[in-house]
C-alpha cells in the first residue's frame, strides 16, 4: 500500500489533533516532528514518533518525509513553507495562511515555483452542515443566496504569541473570522468578493488589549450578488461561547448553531482534560458550556485529513489552496484597513482573482 510519509512542523495543539486524525488513516505515516527543545521529546513520546527535530532546515531535509505539515505560529508559516517546497516536498500550511497578504503572497509564488502538492487546512468547511448547506445551495433548495452571517467566538486563545500580532498577524478575526471567510467563499463557489467594511476593537479580553489587537470585529465582504457577514470574538464572558451560520436566499433560509451542545457545572479545576477542552473559556470553575462536542469538533478533522492524503496520494488539488488562503489574507488585509479608515475599501486581489 502506498503511503504518505508526513513529518509536522510543531508539536502543540493543533498537531494533536492533527495526529488524532492521522492515526486512522492506513495510508498516512508521520515519521517525524519538529518543535522547540521543551516540546519536542514530550510530543513525540505521547505519539510514538520516531524521529524528532528542533530545527525547521533539518526536517525538511530528511529523505523520508513527503509532506511537511506546519501547525505554527502564523509569523513562523512562511519560512517553514518555502524551506520545504525548497526540499521539493508537499506542503500543508494551517490557518491563517500567512500574517497578511504580501506574505501569503510569497508562499503561494514559492509553491507555484517549485509544482509541489499545496493545501490550505481549513476544516471548518469538513462539518457536516458546510457541506449539507452548500449541497442544499446547488441543489436550488435556498435559491440565490442574498445574505450569508457566520458568528463565533469565545473568551481567548491559550498561547501568548496569538496576543502579539507581529507574531500572529492581528486578533479574533484573523484567527476566527478566516474560517468563515473561507467557507463562505467556498460555499459560494470559490466567487470573489469585491469590497469590504469592517469594526474591530480591544475591548474586554485583557492580553488582546495589551496586546493591542482586536478581541471583537464585525465584517461585511460583499460578493457579486451575496452580502456575508462575519463576526468574531475573543471578549465574550464565560457562558458567551457561541457558533453559529444564517444563509437567507431567493428561496428559503438556512440556520445552525446557535445553543450550546453541552453544559457542564465543575469545581474540580484542577482536571487536565477540563483544562484541554475549555482552553477557549476563561475560567476554571462552575458552568462551561460547548458549542461543539469533541467528537464533533473531530469528525471534520478525520474528514479533512483523508481528502488531503487521498489528494496527495491521487496527484488531485485539494479543496482548500495556499491560493485560498492568499485570498483569505487579502480579504483579511482589507478589513483591517476599513477599520482604520472607517469606509469600504476594495479588496484586491491583484492577478490572483481569475
Ligand atoms: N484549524 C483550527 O481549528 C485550529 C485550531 C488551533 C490552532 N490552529 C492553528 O494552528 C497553528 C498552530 O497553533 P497551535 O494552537 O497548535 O499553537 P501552540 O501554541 O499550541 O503550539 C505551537 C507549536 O509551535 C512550536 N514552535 C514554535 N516556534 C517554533 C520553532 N521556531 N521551531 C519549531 N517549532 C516551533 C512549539 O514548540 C509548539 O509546539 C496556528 O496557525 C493556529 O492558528 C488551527
Amino acid at each position: 500500500m502506498k503511503k504518505v510519509r508526513i513529518g509536522l512542523v510543531g508539536g502543540g495543539t493543533i498537531h494533536n489533533l492533527h495526529l488524532l486524525a492521522y492515526n486512522g488513516i492506513p495510508t498516512a505515516e508521520v515519521a517525524a516532528v519538529c518543535a522547540l527543545p521543551a516540546d519536542v521529546k514530550p510530543f513525540a513520546e505521547r505519539w510514538r514518533i520516531p524521529k524528532t527535530f528542533t530545527e525547521i532546515e533539518k526536517i525538511c531535509r530528511d529523505p523520508d518525509i513527503d509532506v511537511i505539515d506546519i501547525g505554527l505560529p502564523p509569523f513562523l508559516h512562511s519560512k517553514a513553507a518555502v524551506l520545504a517546497v525548497e526540499e521539493d516536498k508537499g506542503v500543508l500550511c494551517e490557518k491563517p495562511l500567512a500574517r497578511n497578504g504580501e506574505e501569503a503572497e510569497g508562499m503561494v509564488e514559492a509553491v507555484r515555483k517549485h509544482g509541489v502538492f499545496n493545501a490550505y487546512l481549513e476544516n471548518y468547511s469538513f462539518f457536516p452542515w458546510a457541506e449539507e448547506v452548500k449541497r442544499f445551495l446547488e441543489n436550488g433548495v435556498l435559491g440565490k443566496p442574498v445574505w450569508m452571517r457566520f458568528y463565533g467566538g469565545g473568551s481567548g486563545p491559550y498561547s501568548p504569541w496569538f496576543f502579539k500580532p507581529e507574531l500572529s498577524g492581528g486578533g479574533c478575526l484573523i484567527d476566527l473570522g478566516c474560517h468563515f471567510i473561507e467557507v463562505h467563499r467556498w460555499i459560494l463557489g470559490k466567487k470573489n468578493p469585491t469590497e469590504a467594511f469592517g469594526w474591530a476593537d480591544s475591548l474586554v479580553n485583557k492580553q488582546a488589549i495589551e496586546g493591542g489587537v482586536e478581541d471583537y470585529c464585525l465584517a461585511l465582504i460583499r460578493y457579486p450578488e451575496t452580502m456575508t457577514q462575519c463576526e468574531s470574538s475573543w471578549g465574550l464572558v464565560s457562558g458567551g461561547e457561541g457558533f453559529s451560520l444564517q444563509i437567507s436566499g431567493t428561496e428559503g433560509t438556512f440556520s445552525t448553531g446557535d445553543s450550546p451542545r453541552i453544559k457542564v457545572f465543575s469545581n474540580a479545576s484542577d482536571s487536565p482534560y477540563l483544562k484541554q477542552v475549555s482552553a477557549r473559556m476563561g475560567t476554571e470553575k462552575g458552568w462551561f458550556l460547548f458549542p461543539f462536542t469533541m467528537e464533533e469538533f473531530l469528525q471534520p478533522m478525520v474528514k479533512q485529513m483523508q481528502h488531503i492524503v487521498e489528494s496527495y496520494l491521487g496527484d488531485e488539488e485539494p479543496r482548500h489552496t495556499f491560493r485560498d488562503g492568499m485570498i483569505v489574507n487579502k480579504i483579511i488585509d482589507t478589513i483591517y484597513r476599513s477599520a482604520k479608515s472607517g469606509r469600504w475599501e476594495k479588496i484586491d486581489l491583484g492577478g490572483t482573482s481569475t
